[in-house]
């Protein structure tokens, strides 16, 4: 039984914004491989997912989603579903994890949720007891560089030529997941979901 770390509790703004953020289920695939389409340029088969969420007991991915009607012009004839605007993946390879994918829709960046996902793969990966993690990013991403650096993530080397267009990877690592890690996460995540909360409570929807 694959220990579970802590996911958002549903958080009510001001507005009636409501996100959360859970264990992606077999059904929310199609709405992550849109939202995978949509931000990468590679973006992972069906197969792919359907590996990780059905037959690897050593994964755990997560969908961050609106819970309530939005008021946003890009989605007016979804009103009342349920709008994903994230994911983020990560498995435990031997003794390390592996973060093996982030996004957040374009609309909603800059506001934290980022964060918030690779904190919770993050502390997803120390529940299931890793001493490392590790993951692959482009050079040229700066966003995600400067997310993962703040995470103390480090280079530890690069794959040749590891993106479909011929870009290489860099290999970032935490070598080393203790309890100070633990801690900062865990304060990490209090100051996170406290900016979100701002945010979405002065942002007017409408505008974007
Ligand atoms: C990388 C990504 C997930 C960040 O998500 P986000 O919600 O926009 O990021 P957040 O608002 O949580 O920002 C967290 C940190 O990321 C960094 N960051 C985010 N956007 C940035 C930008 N435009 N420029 C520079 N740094 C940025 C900062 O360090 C920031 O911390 P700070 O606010 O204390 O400065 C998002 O840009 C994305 O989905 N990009 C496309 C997919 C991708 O590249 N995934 C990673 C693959 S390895």
């Amino acid at each position: 039984m694959v220990k579970q770390a802590k996911m958002s509790e549903e958080q009510q703004c001001q507005d009636g914004y409501t996100y959360r953020i859970r264990r992606m289920e077999p059904h929310d695939i199609h709405a992550v491989m849109m939202l995978d389409r949509l931000v990468f340029s590679d973006p992972w088969p069906e197969s792919a997912y359907t590996q990780e969420i059905y037959f690897n007991p050593l994964a755990c991915y997560f969908v961050l989603e609106f819970t309530q009607a939005m008021p946003h012009r890009r989605w007016p004839w979804k009103p009342r579903n349920n709008t994903l605007i994230g994911f983020a993946g990560m498995r435990i390879e031997q003794t390390r994890g592996h973060i093996s994918t982030l996004a957040i829709h374009q609309d909603w960046r800059g506001m934290g949720f980022g964060e918030l996902l690779l904190i919770t793969a993050l502390q997803q990966t120390m529940a299931m007891k890793a001493s490392a993690v590790m993951l692959e990013v482009r050079p040229t991403n700066t966003p995600a560089r400067n997310l993962y650096a703040k995470y103390r993530f480090i280079p530890i080397g690069r794959h040749t030529r590891y993106y479909q267009d011929g870009e290489d990877a860099l290999l970032l690592e935490v070598p080393h997941l203790d309890a100070d890690y633990a801690q900062q996460l865990a304060e990490y995540r209090q100051l996170v979901e406290k900016r979100i909360q701002e945010r979405l409570s002065t942002q007017d929807p409408l505008s974007s």
